[in-house]
């Protein structure tokens, strides 16, 4: 099956590890020149080599998402050095610290606010003219199952991936027919998400009093997923992937789970 991604132009934001790092090297296999963005210096140096050789032009500019300063001045430089423009824009850049509602400060709600619904209106925003210069275009944003299924924790993450969902749809029906637009809601994708310090698994670990690796096999359990794992960043790059292709040219508006089967709801 043809992607018709060949040639195309790809920016990614949090592509320096994870699903980011792992969706750009999904779509370099395609043959598309990758665009990435990211506050980790020399993570995204390595993922940018690596796209490299694949034989696609990678592009990278060191950037804080969670400003609107940050984005506007990553961009301007990345628009700079694209000869071509923009094909697909993958809002990936996020992040959660998992902690019980009480211990969320006004200041954690601010910052999970910015880096994760904040950055993917700014950039979109930014990104919006130069995809409406293209005959077909996408956008594809990453959410998370917690926006259409939260947890007791994290609160916080969970009401601005469900925002991302709104958002999505709104802009389906804005940018429709030129731009499809559409999200995936990943489940728990094992990356420097859960593992770094501070990530979900310690999260985890404090609020059920456990190792962190036991807290993520407790929690696991306590999620029944079907598939009864974690899943990979590779796994979420896949869907990614299709969704910005012409294989899914009649798909737009659509939240995608890529979640082990977490969610039990049928709408
Ligand atoms: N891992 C999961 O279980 C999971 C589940 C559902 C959704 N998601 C979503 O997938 C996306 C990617 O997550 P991941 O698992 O790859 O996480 P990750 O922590 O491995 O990667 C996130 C990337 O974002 C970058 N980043 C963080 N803050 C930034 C900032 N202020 N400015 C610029 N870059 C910044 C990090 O350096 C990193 O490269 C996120 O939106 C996350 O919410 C993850």
């Amino acid at each position: 099956m043809e992607t018709g991604l060949g040639g195309k132009t790809v920016v990614i934001t949090g592509a320096a590890n994870g699903i980011g790092r792992a969706t750009a090297l999904a779509f370099a296999k395609e043959g598309a020149h990758l665009a990435l963005l990211d506050h980790d210096a020399e993570k995204l140096a390595e993922t940018s080599a690596l796209i490299r050789g694949c034989g696609v032009n990678a592009y990278d500019v060191q950037a804080d998402l969670s400003t609107g300063q940050g984005v506007q001045a990553g961009l301007d430089v990345l628009l700079a050095k694209l000869p071509d423009g923009v094909d697909v824009l993958v809002n990936n850049v996020g992040h959660g610290d998992p902690k019980p509602f009480e211990e969320i400060t006004d200041e954690q709600w601010e910052r999970t606010f910015a880096i994760n619904l904040m950055s993917m209106v700014r950039v979109t925003r930014h990104l919006l003219p130069v995809l409406r210069q293209k005959e077909k275009s996408a956008i594809v944003s990453n959410a998370s199952d917690l926006g259409r299924q939260p947890e007791t924790a994290p609160a916080d993450y969970a009401a601005m991936k469900s925002a991302m969902l709104a958002l999505t749809k709104s802009l389906a029906r804005a940018e429709a027919p030129k731009i499809r637009v559409n999200a995936v809601a990943p489940g728990p994708i094992w990356s420097t998400f859960w593992s770094r310090p501070g990530g979900f698994a310690e999260g985890l670990s404090s609020i059920y009093n456990m190792p962190p690796r036991q807290a993520v096999d407790h929690e696991m359990k306590l999620r029944k997923l079907p598939l009864e794992r974690l899943g990979e960043p590779e796994e979420v790059a896949n869907v990614i992937v299709f969704l910005a292709s012409d294989l899914a040219s009649y798909v737009t508006s659509s939240v995608w789970g890529v979640d082990g089967g977490s969610i039990r709801s049928i709408v």
